[in-house]
C-alpha cells in the first residue's frame, strides 16, 4: 500500500484548481499536537474527512485534503514542562506520533503539515496587518487570571470553574468554553475559578490586549451564514451552535495572549505577546496549503472555482462559522469561505469518556496493537459516527458488527463468489470469468441490476450530502442483495442444469464484488485493495460510479464491470471472526483498571508535579 503522503501530487506536482471542474478543498480540524488522539478524535475529524476525500477522488473531482497538527499555545508549553524539553521538541515528537497513527488508519491527506512554520507566521501576521489597516481591531485592557503559585497568567483552558450561564451551571466548565452547554466563555466569567494545575484560586490582573471587533461584522456575518447554511445544507447541529453564538450577541474576541509559544504579534506595543491559538489555528489550513503549493492562493482566494468542506467536532463550530470567516472577511480580500461543514458529536467509550490519564479507552496507537485490521476499525467507527447525537463505543458492538456484517455478510459473499469461480473446470470456472451473455433478459439478474442501480443512486446522493453513515449502510446493502441473489439463483444447481444461466449469475456476482470494492473504498481502502488483489483487477479502474455528472442511466450494469475471459487471483477470506475471549481481554485491557496502565498514569502525574516544582524560583 502506498504511503498516502507521497505521490498524491504534493512536492513538484501539486494539484491546483482547474477552472470548470469541481474543485474541492477539504480540511479536518487540526488536532492539538500535545495529546495522542483517541478513537473519538479520529472519527470526529480526520477519518470522516478522509472518507469524503476518497469519495471525491473516486468521482474524479479535483480535490485536496489538508490537515496538520495545531501546535501553539499553553497546552504545548505545559506539556513541554512536563516532559522537560522545549515546546518545539514536544511538537516534533507528537507530530510524528499523530502522523504514524493517521498513516495506520489509511488517512489520505494530500499534506499533513503543522502550524509551527515560517509560513504560518507570515500568513498570520499579514492577515493581522490587514485587519489593523481596515480597523477591525481594538485595544483593550483585559482582566486575566493569574496564578500566584504557578507564577503565570493562566491560559483559558487551564482554568476550570462553574459555568456562569444560569440555565447550565455545569461545574467543570473550562475557561474558554463550557463543554456542557457549548457556550464560549471568558475565564473571568467562571464562578469559583480554579487553576487546573495546582487547584488554587487565581487572582484577576490587568493586561492590555487586541480584540477582533466581531460586533462590527454582524451584518456581513449574518448574510454569509444565512446564505451558506442553505447553499451548503449545513447540519442541524452546526446551525444550532452558530445561532446560539449569534444570539448571545457578538462580543469582541481577544486575539492575543501573554505567552511565548506562538506567532508573535507584529506591533510595537504587543511584540512580547503572541496570537491566541484560536486566531492562529484556522489560519493553519491556509499556511499548510502554502507548504503544499506556493500557488496556495489559487485554492484559498478563489471562491468562484473552489468549494471548501470543513470537518470537525461540535465544540469547534463557532470558530469555523464565526471567528474564522470574520478574520478572512476583515482582510477585505476575496477569500474562499467555507461552504459545507460536517460536524460530529462525541463518541463515548463503553460507559464513560475516553481518558488518557485514567487509561480508559482505545487510543490511536492502541488500535494497531489489537491486531484488528485497519478496515475493521474504520468500518466500526464509521457505522457509529456520531452524526446527530453522541454514540457509544462498545466492544460487544464492535464484535457484532465485525462478525455479522463484515464477516457473515460482506466477506462471505465475496468469498463464495470468488472461490466458486476459482474451482477447477468441472466444479467451477478455473478462475476465468465466464461469458454470461444474455444477462439483460435473465429475469432474476435484471431485477437485481435495477435494485443495485437504485442503491448506487442513493449512495451517491448520500455521499454528496456527506451523510457518510447512510452511504455506508447502502453500500453494505449491496452485499446483502448479492447474498440473496446467490441464494435465489441456486447457482450450484444451475452449474449442472443450466450452464448459461450459471455463467450469467457468476459474471454478475463478480461484478458486484467489484462494485463493492469501489463503493466501500472510501470507507475501507485496505479492504478494497484486498478485493482488487483477489480479482487481479487494477485499482485504476476504480473510477466507475456513474459518469462525471452522476448520471446513472449511462452507468454500466454489474455484469459489465469485469470482462469475460479475465483471470482472477487467489481468493482468501478477508475478515476473521472476533472471539468472545478476545473481547473480554480487550475490555479489561482498556478499562483503566489494568494495573500497569494506572501505574503509568500515576508516574506521569508525578512527573508533572515535579516539573512544576522545578519551574518555581
Ligand atoms: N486544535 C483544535 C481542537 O483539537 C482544533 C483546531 S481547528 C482549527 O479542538 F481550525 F483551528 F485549526
Ligand atoms: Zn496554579
Amino acid at each position: 500500500m502506498g504511503d498516502p503522503w507521497d505521490g498524491r501530487g504534493g512536492g513538484n506536482n501539486p494539484k491546483l484548481p482547474i477552472p470548470g471542474k469541481r474543485n474541492i478543498l477539504i480540511t479536518s480540524a487540526l488536532p492539538y499536537v500535545n495529546n495522542v488522539p483517541h478513537l473519538g478524535n479520529i472519527i470526529g475529524c480526520v477519518l470522516s474527512a478522509d472518507v469524503f476525500a476518497r469519495y471525491c477522488r473516486l468521482r474524479g473531482y479535483n480535490v485536496i485534503y489538508i490537515c496538520g497538527t495545531d501546535e501553539y499555545g499553553t497546552a504545548t508549553e505545559t506539556k513541554a514542562m512536563e516532559e522537560n524539553c522545549t515546546p518545539q521538541q514536544i511538537c516534533d515528537k507528537y507530530h510524528a506520533v499523530h502522523k504514524d497513527i493517521y498513516n495506520w488508519f489509511d488517512i489520505s491527506f494530500d499534506i499533513f503539515g503543522r502550524t509551527s512554520t515560517p509560513q504560518q507566521t507570515e500568513i498570520c501576521q499579514s492577515i493581522f496587518k490587514k485587519l489593523m489597516e481596515n480597523n477591525w481591531l481594538s485595544e483593550n485592557m483585559m482582566q486575566q487570571l493569574y496564578c500566584e503559585i504557578c507564577e503565570r497568567f493562566l491560559a483559558d483552558r487551564l482554568v476550570e470553574g462553574i459555568c456562569p450561564m444560569p440555565d447550565c451551571n455545569y461545574e467543570s466548565a473550562r475557561g474558554d468554553q463550557c463543554e456542557k452547554c457549548g457556550r464560549l466563555l471568558n475565564p473571568t466569567e467562571l464562578k469559583d475559578p480554579k487553576c487546573k494545575v495546582c487547584q488554587t484560586t487565581p487572582q484577576i490582573r490587568d493586561t492590555d490586549h487586541l480584540f477582533l471587533e466581531l460586533p462590527l461584522f454582524k451584518e456581513k456575518l449574518e448574510e454569509y451564514i444565512n446564505n451558506t447554511s442553505v447553499a451548503g445544507s449545513w447540519s442541524q447541529n452546526a446551525i444550532q451552535a452558530t445561532h446560539a453564538w449569534l444570539k448571545e450577541g457578538l462580543k469582541p474576541r481577544c486575539i492575543t495572549r501573554d505567552l511565548k509559544w506562538g506567532v508573535s504579534v507584529p506591533h510595537d506595543k504587543y511584540k512580547d505577546k503572541v496570537f491566541y491559538v484560536w486566531y492562529d489555528a484556522p489560519i493553519g489550513y491556509v499556511s499548510i496549503t502554502s507548504c503544499y503549493t506556493t500557488d496556495w492562493e489559487k485554492w484559498w482566494k478563489n471562491p468562484q472555482d473552489v468549494e471548501l468542506y470543513q470537518f470537525m467536532g461540535k465544540d469547534n463550530v463557532p470558530f469555523h462559522t464565526v471567528m474564522f470567516p470574520s478574520t478572512l472577511i476583515g482582510t477585505g480580500e476575496n477569500w474562499t469561505l467555507m461552504k459545507n461543514i460536517s460536524v460530529t458529536e462525541y463518541l463515548n467509550y463503553e460507559a464513560g469518556k475516553f481518558s488518557k490519564s485514567k487509561g480508559v479507552g482505545v487510543f490511536g496507537n492502541d488500535a494497531k496493537d489489537t491486531n484488528i485490521p485497519t478496515e475493521v476499525w474504520r468500518y466500526y467507527l464509521l457505522t457509529n459516527r456520531p452524526e446527530v447525537s453522541d454514540t457509544l463505543f462498545t466492544w460487544a458492538d464492535l464484535q457484532a458488527k465485525l462478525n455479522n456484517e463484515l464477516l457473515n455478510n460482506l466477506g462471505n459473499f465475496i468469498n463464495r463468489v470468488l472461490s466458486f469461480i476459482a474451482k477447477p473446470q468441472g466444479l467451477g470456472y478455473g478462475s476465468i470469468i465466464p461469458d454470461g451473455s444474455g444477462a439483460e433478459s435473465h429475469w432474476l439478474t435484471k431485477t437485481l441490476a435495477e435494485r443495485i442501480g437504485t442503491y448506487v443512486g442513493q449512495y451517491i446522493e448520500a455521499m454528496e450530502k456527506v451523510k457518510l453513515k447512510q452511504a455506508l449502510r447502502i453500500g453494505i446493502s449491496i452485499s446483502s442483495e448479492g447474498n440473496a441473489y446467490l441464494q435465489e439463483s441456486q447457482f450450484w444447481k444451475l452449474y449442472k442444469e443450466d450452464q448459461a444461466s450459471c455463467s450469467i449469475v457468476m459474471r454478475t456476482s463478480v461484478g458486484l464484488v467489484y462494485l463493492l470494492a469501489c463503493v466501500l473504498e472510501p470507507f475501507m481502502p485496505s479492504f478494497s485493495l484486498k478485493v482488487l488483489r483477489q480479482l487481479d483487477f487494477p485499482i485504476e479502474k476504480l473510477h466507475l460510479i456513474g459518469n462525471e455528472n452522476g448520471d446513472l442511466k449511462s452507468a454500466r450494469k454489474p455484469w459489465e464491470f469485469i470482462p469475460a475471459g479475465h483471470k482472477i487471483g487467489t481468493p482468501e477470506p478477508i475478515f476473521k471472526e472476533l472471539k468472545d475471549e478476545d473481547v473480554e481481554l480487550f475490555r479489561k485491557k482498556f478499562s483503566g483498571s489494568q494495573a500497569d496502565r494506572v501505574v503509568k498514569a500515576e508516574a506521569e502525574a508525578r512527573k508533572v508535579a515535579e516539573q512544576l516544582e522545578k519551574t518555581k524560583i
